[in-house]
């Protein structure tokens, strides 16, 4: 299927210098656990669109021990450009060690994970229990400038609840004044599922105490969804996590419509990007690291598929890669049909 072949008027924010980088457009990918790893990114990059990747969040913590030609969390190709590497902490001690592995895998930027809401790692006092631990979010972050002239960031949601909003705007202007270059709010509040609606509006009123550029983030699922956000948000440029890995080329797709980029209409074929995410698993991960990720993968690609939850089963229940490769094929034979999925059965995955 050919897309988007039709361009809409744009109203595009302009480009985003942050130091050294330059994030054109300024369409950012999402860190995801167990999704935004080389073999996805690599899918975007070939359609094109995206300002600026992402890693998933690394333990600052064991960074420095990981293996980047080894570990799943740090393959990287030479195309996937420009990286955002996200850290994931919750003291400020862990941050020396590891902004020093990031400069050796070569980082373009550095990303601070304040927003994770999972009990896990709230447990330890990170994520977005940073945003309720200021002083150490604090030195957190003035480790960090102190450490590395990357372009700094820090990804937030909107606190607690709607009462808050001193608080947030309090803490915002904290990150700014400790030297973050940019800031991504993820538009819920911290208990948030996602199957609540994002307020982007809240986003308007970050922008308002502060200067640096901030990134809209959350329930952008379409070319639609992104122009609305960006015209209640003011933002100064949009981060997308599952709608583009239900759809590999919505960065394709945003960046033409509303940015004017010079993309060529992404041509989607979804069983070639799906063998071609599967061969890049086989290709450059151990084989304990693959199965897990199609998996994780297929949960929100069948999305495109009308029966796609046969699909998303069938894999689910495979028990190797060829197996998996296997299912996919004969589903795909039968399921020619794909469909584009709304918001609203978008909305019903689990909460992150
Ligand atoms: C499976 C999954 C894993 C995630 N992992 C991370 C993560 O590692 N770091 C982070 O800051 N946010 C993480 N998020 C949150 C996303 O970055 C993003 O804020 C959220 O999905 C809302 O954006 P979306 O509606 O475009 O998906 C994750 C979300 C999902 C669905």
């Amino acid at each position: 299927m050919q897309l988007g072949a039709e361009s809409n008027v744009q109203r595009q924010p302009p480009a985003l210098q942050i130091r050294e980088l330059l994030i054109n457009p300024p369409l950012l990918l999402a860190p995801m656990a167990g999704l935004t790893h080389s073999a996805l990114r690599r899918l975007m990059v070939d359609f094109g669109g995206a300002g600026l990747l992402s890693t998933e969040m690394l333990s600052a913590k064991r960074l420095p021990t990981e293996n980047p030609r080894i570990s799943p969390y740090l393959i990287r190709t030479e195309k996937e450009n420009p990286l955002s590497y996200q850290l994931l902490t919750s003291n400020c001690q862990e941050i020396g060690r590891a902004v020093d592995a990031l400069h050796a895998f070569k980082a373009d930027a550095v990303d601070l994970n304040m927003g994770c809401p999972s009990t896990a790692v709230g447990r330890f006092g990170a994520g977005v229990m940073l945003m309720e631990r200021p002083e150490e979010a604090r030195r957190i972050v003035a480790e960090a400038r102190k450490r590395t002239v990357l372009p700094l960031s820090a990804k937030i949601r909107l606190g607690s609840d709607a009462g808050d909003s001193g608080k947030l705007k309090t803490f915002c202007s904290m990150l700014e004044g400790e030297g973050i270059d940019m800031l991504t709010v993820h538009a819920r509040f911290k208990q948030e599922p996602f199957v609540r609606n994002p307020r982007w509006a809240y986003i308007a009123e970050i922008k308002e105490c502060i200067k640096i550029p901030v990134i809209a983030n959350g329930g952008i699922f379409s070319v639609e969804d992104a122009e609305k956000c960006l015209e209640i948000s003011g933002a100064d440029g949009l981060m997308l996590g599952r709608g583009a890995v239900i759809r590999p080329w919505l960065f394709a797709e945003i960046a033409r419509n509303i940015f004017g980029g010079d993309i060529t209409v992404p041509v989607v074929t979804l069983p070639d990007i799906y063998t071609a995410f599967i061969d890049a698993l086989n290709a450059d991960y151990r084989p304990i690291y693959r199965l897990g990720r199609l998996k994780a993968f297929t949960h929100y690609f069948a999305r495109n598929y009308k029966f796609g939850h046969s699909l998303a089963c069938r894999i689910q229940s495979s028990r190797s890669m060829d197996e998996a490769r296997e299912r996919a094929w004969i589903f795909f034979e039968n399921n020619s049909e794909e469909y584009s999925p709304t918001a609203e059965r978008i909305g019903k995955t689990p909460d992150y």
